[in-house]
């Protein structure tokens, strides 16, 4: 087995270390002091993909996210740019039903509505994304075709009907494990949210803007998603994919693809397609977040954790900094690459994983927890 170089080994450390209880957190050092390889002059790592599989996610199900990582991997080996990448790497984990993002896409409240919002970002401050799209098997690619328009954002109809004209592959995103996801969040509105849930107390049958009307039950929710599908067998993803990646010659993107939050009227959107909210990528690196996309807009996560990494912060005290205004009732989980190494870090269990030249990382190897 090739012997692991040592700053592989603290990059590694870096992604899997337990949490820091706040008043124990490292400093952040005042000028970045790692030693770069001399082939690669400013850089400690080599080429990285790194892939998340949702906040809320099981780390066991980090396969999907081992995947999606060494087929960004492969693509980065073939030539691709960052970007594309970035993509390849995340359009895996669309195809993957476990995970909430193209085909296993959250359903609204109806249980019959779809929304998925994908982005993709580059170092060169590219920036396209799409919001309220069904039936495109891979919403990622969507996103990327914005940057060849001269918009930032297309949303809803006119999002679909531009997968239409390009020619995009359709497919039926909706899945039995997206219906008993929601049958259980019916079961929490109806029978009480945790104390800071942003929907306890909300009057959401007086916002309803479906064309069914609400249910007055549970059981008749129930009864009106897929009776059938009620009995869950396992542990649903909660929340969105993404990936971050870093090239040979320390180029940077980030993607990502989700299905929104698992209780959402029609027409919601979070912080995925909103530049700086759920990614950013600039030279100095690249940041891709999962969660309450609400939380994450406020507290403009992805550019707060590019702020630090570009003041010098090794990724996992950036990603902890910008994340410290998100209480765990919200969940929110990043990843970020930067020049010299790259992190993980959730407020609850998420399947992660990185594929660099030091082989693979993975979340259930890591578990790190809040
Ligand atoms: N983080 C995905 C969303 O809130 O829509």
């Amino acid at each position: 087995m090739p012997r692991t170089p040592p700053w592989i080994l603290a990059a590694a450390t870096l992604a899997g270390a337990c949490a820091t209880p706040p008043a124990e957190r490292p400093e952040a050092p005042a000028e970045v002091t790692a030693v770069t390889r001399p082939d690669r002059p400013g850089l400690v790592e080599g080429p990285v993909v790194l892939v998340h599989a949702g906040q809320g996610s099981p780390a066991a199900w980090s396969d999907g996210a081992v995947r999606g990582a060494e087929a960004g991997f492969d693509a980065l080996g073939g030539g691709a740019s960052a970007l594309a990448a970035a993509q390849a790497a995340v359009r895996v984990l669309e195809d993957d039903p476990r995970f909430n993002a193209g085909r296993g896409a959250n359903l609204r409240l109806d249980g019959r509505v779809i929304e998925c919002d994908a982005a993709v970002m580059d170092d060169a401050g590219r920036f396209g994304a799409v919001a309220g799209v069904d039936g495109v098997r891979h919403p990622v690619e969507l996103a990327a075709r914005i940057l060849g328009t001269p918009h930032l954002l297309v949303a809803g109809a006119g999002a679909n009907a531009l997968a239409v004209r390009l020619g995009l592959e359709r497919a039926r995103l909706a899945t039995d494990r997206a219906r008993r996801k929601l049958v259980r969040a019916y079961r929490a509105l109806f029978e009480g949210l945790p104390p800071g849930d942003p929907w306890a107390g909300f009057d959401w049958r007086a916002h309803w803007n479906f064309d069914t009307p609400p249910p007055a039950t549970f059981e008749q929710a129930r009864a009106q998603i897929d009776a059938a599908a009620a009995a869950a067998v396992a542990p649903a993803a909660r929340d969105t994919v993404g990936a971050v990646v870093r090239t040979a010659d320390g180029r940077f993107a980030a993607a990502l693809s989700t299905g929104g939050t698992t209780l959402a009227l029609r027409g919601r959107v979070g912080d995925v397609p909103q530049r700086g909210a759920g990614l950013f990528a600039g030279p100095f690196g690249a940041v891709a977040a999962t969660g309450r996309g609400e939380a994450i807009v406020r507290e403009r996560v992805a550019a707060a954790v590019y702020d630090n990494l570009a003041a010098g912060m090794p990724a996992r005290v950036a990603i902890r900094r910008a994340i410290d205004g998100i209480r765990p009732v919200e969940g929110v989980g990043v990843i970020a690459v930067s020049r010299y190494d790259h992190g993980a870090v959730a407020t609850s269990q998420m399947a992660w994983a990185a594929r660099g030249e030091f082989g693979t990382v993975r979340a259930d190897e890591y578990v790190e927890r809040w």
